[in-house]
Formats: structure tokens, C-alpha cells, sequence
């Protein structure tokens, strides 16, 4: 039966029919966008895009122009050196003192091609520490291409949901895991992607206590630097400072991505944070795998180098210059990515008013915070069921199932790639689905 949707019917039906993905719904994020791009194609209708995390703002300029010098200089024909360019080691160092006042030596502070290199490297060294340890415990919902890291070095991994865990719970549910002794290394992204929960800084000093309890490496991924809105990280050397569990975890690795808190995701550039004391600790074991026991040493001249032999050397120089001008003070970083707060605010009104529920809607005791996420149900459908007849309204989004959520009713939203003139039509479609699906 053909029904009058605002994206011709058969024509979606058709792409959704054709692709090889067995349930739509359970789509991978990648595929989602090839399905979405060829229903755009064929329909001539322009979606609401929010099923990739893409940066919708223009990367930063003082990069570009960094970037540009460095190749003018002759950067493209030489090799990098794996440990990251002087300069760039230096500003990493000042940035983590300067935004989250802590303090590891520049030897410490290592470019990645983007934190998603920067993860596989990580669990190539920290979960080969003990051959006891056989994975990582993630504080779910999360990334899920972190999960395919470890499933592809042949590692496992325990997750649970955190939102069921937060305050007072999170410290048992944690040690419930840690006392089994197989635990190497936790990690969890704060802001977290999907849910835009906010860890504060009482769990994360439970995380860093119970990780230097069970001698267990933090692995804390801030792809969303500074974008809890709710408070103002930017000023540098003042706090607040973006919160940390390397305030108390002894062993820890940041992944700082540039992606979205510098638009710089096409250059594929991250940062690697590895506290000192777990940069110069010696795991005997790690000789199985790499030319020595020590911590630092195996990430560069083993993982590193195993993976690219080090990062795009101009790349290295848009990086120090953004970060050198974010830490003079000439360059808020953090003001430029408000915008993704402020549209949120907007899109999850449009969605409320048209029926839909916000599914991680609290920080504890504190509605959750406008950022680069939201997340959305509707009452009768699976996440799976919506994100599929979504499509026939030209909206897209990706399933919270496929994060390690145990909300499968809801979806994942992302505001990026959403410009301010879509409004109307997100609100004019959301309100037919809400006519066409009516809330009892
Ligand atoms: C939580 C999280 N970690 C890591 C990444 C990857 O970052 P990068 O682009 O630096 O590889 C992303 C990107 O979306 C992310 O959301």
C-alpha cells in the first residue's frame, strides 16, 4: 500500500528494500548516510540530517593558515617523527594545564591521526599490560566503533549503562566489575556521545579511586572538549576547568579529538594524554608485544608506529597553532561550538511539541544540557520502528541500540549537520508524524 509521506513512499521503501543492511534499523552509522544520500537522490527532498556526528562550523581558521605555511615550507616529503613535532607536544602539554589544569610533560603529550586512531592504540597498549586483564569496561552509551576496536585486537569488553548508575550507584556497580581482576581499562566519553550525559566531578573522582584501587587504566575520551554549556571552560588558566578523572586516577590516557572542538575532523588530528606516571611505568608483560616494558615507549615505537609511523606532519602544525592561540587567550574555541548548543535547545523543543520524548533527560537531578547530542523516543515505537518510518518523513537519525544503550526505544540525534533555515521544515514534518501517528 502506497501512504502519502512527506518523502515519496516508494521511493524510500525501495532503498531501504535494495540495501544489503538485514534491518535498517540496526543500520552503522556509515551506512545510514549511504542509505539517506541515495534516498536524497532519488526523492530530490532535502533530509534533516542528524545521524553523523560531522562538525556543521568552519574549521578555525589560524589552523588552515598554519597548515598551509607548513606545506609551503616543504612538511608533505619529510616523516613526521611518531612521537609528534616539538611544538605541537608543547601546546598539548599547556592546553591540558591551562583548560583542566593538570599538568603531564610534553614527552607525554602525543598526536594521533584523530582520537579514533588514538583509541586502537590505546587498547593495543593498555589491555596488554597483564595477561589476567582481558579487556575494557565501558561506561555505556558509547561510540560503538570503540567496541569494534576491541573486537578486531581480539579483545573483550563488559559495558553497562550508566545512566541506571550515576551518584551514589556508580562506585559499587564499578568495583562490581574491577574486583573480578579481568579489567584493564575503563572508558567513557564525557560529554557522552549519545546521551550528552554529564559526568561530575564526584564520579569521576570515584572513577579515578577505583581505577587506582585495581591498578586500572583510565581511558577518558573528551571529543566534546569544553561543551558542557551549562558552565564556561573557556577562559584559559581560570576555572571551571573541563572536569577530569585525571584530578585522581594515577594511570589515565585523555583522547582529545580536534574534530569538533576545532572543526578540524577532515585533517584526522587528535591528541593523546598519558599521565606521566603511566607514561614512564614498566609492565613487564608488554614484552609479549612490543621491544620494551615500558608504558610510553610501546605506545610510540610499538603501537604508533605499527599503526601510520606518526601523524600528517602539516596536520601537527594546524594543531599547535590552534591550540597556541587557544592558549594565549586569542582564540575561545569553546564560544564558536555554543552554536550546537543553542539549536539543540531549539530542535528538542520542535521535537517535544510534536509528541516526542527526550529519552537521557536528566544529569542526576539537573535537566541534561544542550550540546551535540539528544536523544529522542516516541511513544509505541522501537527505536528501530522510528528511525525507519522517520525516513519516510526525511529525518534521520541513528538507533540507541547500536550504542550499548539499554534505552531501545530511543535514537540518537545529532545537531551538526542541521542548518538554523531547516527549522520549519523539521517542525512542519514531526508535526505530520505526530498526525499520523497520534499519541493516545
Ligand atoms: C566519543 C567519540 N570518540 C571519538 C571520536 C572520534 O574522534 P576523531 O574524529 O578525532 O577520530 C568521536 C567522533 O565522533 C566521538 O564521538
Amino acid at each position: 500500500m502506497t501512504k502519502k509521506t512527506p518523502v515519496d513512499f516508494n521511493i524510500v521503501s525501495e532503498v531501504i528494500k535494495a540495501s544489503p543492511v538485514d534491518n535498517v534499523g540496526h543500520a552503522s552509522i556509515r551506512e545510514l548516510v549511504r542509505i539517506v544520500n541515495e534516498i536524497e537522490a532519488r526523492s530530490g527532498e532535502k533530509f534533516v540530517r542528524m545521524e553523523m556526528g560531522v562538525p556543521g562550523l568552519s574549521p578555525a581558521e589560524v589552523g588552515i593558515r598554519a597548515e598551509m605555511e607548513a606545506l609551503e615550507k616543504g612538511v608533505a616529503s619529510k616523516y613526521p617523527m611518531i612521537e609528534g613535532v616539538k611544538e605541537l607536544k608543547e601546546e598539548i602539554s599547556r592546553f591540558v594545564k591551562l583548560f583542566m589544569n593538570i599538568e603531564v610533560s610534553p614527552a607525554a603529550c602525543i598526536p594521533t591521526v584523530g582520537s579514533m586512531m588514538g583509541g586502537m592504540a590505546t587498547f593495543m597498549t593498555a589491555n596488554r599490560t597483564d595477561h589476567h586483564k582481558e579487556g575494557t569496561l565501558f561506561l555505556d552509551p558509547g561510540f560503538p566503533v570503540q567496541k569494534q576496536q576491541c573486537k578486531v585486537l581480539g579483545h573483550n569488553y563488559e559495558s553497562f549503562d550508566l545512566y541506571d548508575f550515576r551518584g551514589d550507584k556508580l562506585g559499587p556497580k564499578l568495583e562490581s566489575y574491577l574486583k573480578t581482576g579481568k579489567i584493564s581499562s575503563i572508558l567513557y566519553s564525557n560529554p557522552n556521545n549519545p546521551s550528552w550525559i554529564c559526568l561530575n566531578d564526584e564520579e569521576l573522582r570515584v572513577i579515578g579511586e577505583m581505577a587506582n584501587k585495581y591498578d586500572v587504566i583510565v581511558i577518558e575520551d573528551l571529543a566534546y572538549f569544553g561543551m558542557d554549556f551549562r558552565q564556561d571552560f573557556s577562559v584559559p588558566g581560570e576555572p571551571p576547568y573541563q572536569p577530569s578523572a585525571a584530578n585522581y586516577a594515577k594511570l589515565y590516557i585523555l583522547l582529545i579529538s580536534s574534530s569538533k572542538a576545532f572543526s578540524y575532523a577532515g585533517q584526522r588530528v587528535g591528541m593523546m594524554v598519558i599521565s606521566d606516571k603511566l607514561f614512564n611505568r614498566r609492565y613487564p608483560e608488554l614484552k609479549r608485544f612490543y621491544s620494551s616494558d615500558l608504558f610510553g615507549y610501546s605506545m610510540i615505537y610499538g603501537a604508533l608506529y605499527c599503526l601510520s609511523a606518526g601523524t600528517g606532519h602539516s596536520a601537527q602544525y594546524a594543531l599547535a597553532a590552534m591550540l597556541k592561540a587557544a592558549n594565549n587567550g586569542e582564540f575561545n574555541f569553546v564560544e564558536v561550538v555554543r552554536e550546537y548548543g543553542e539549536k539543540a535547545k531549539i530542535m528538542k523543543k520542535i521535537f517535544t511539541d510534536a509528541g516526542f520524548k527526550i529519552v537521557y533527560d536528566t544529569d542526576i537531578d539537573e535537566p541534561i544540557a544542550d550540546g551535540f547530542y539528544f536523544t529522542i523516543s516516541y511513544p509505541g515505537f522501537s527505536g528501530v520502528q522510528l528511525l525507519t518510518e522517520l525516513l519516510y518523513y526525511g529525518i534521520s537519525a541513528i538507533s540507541l541500540d547500536i550504542t550499548g544503550s539499554t534505552r531501545s526505544e530511543g535514537l540518537r540525534a545529532c545537531v551538526s549537520q542541521v542548518s538554523r533555515d531547516q527549522f520549519d521544515d523539521l517542525r512542519i514534518r514531526t508535526k505530520k508524524f505526530n498526525e499520523d501517528h497520534p499519541v493516545s
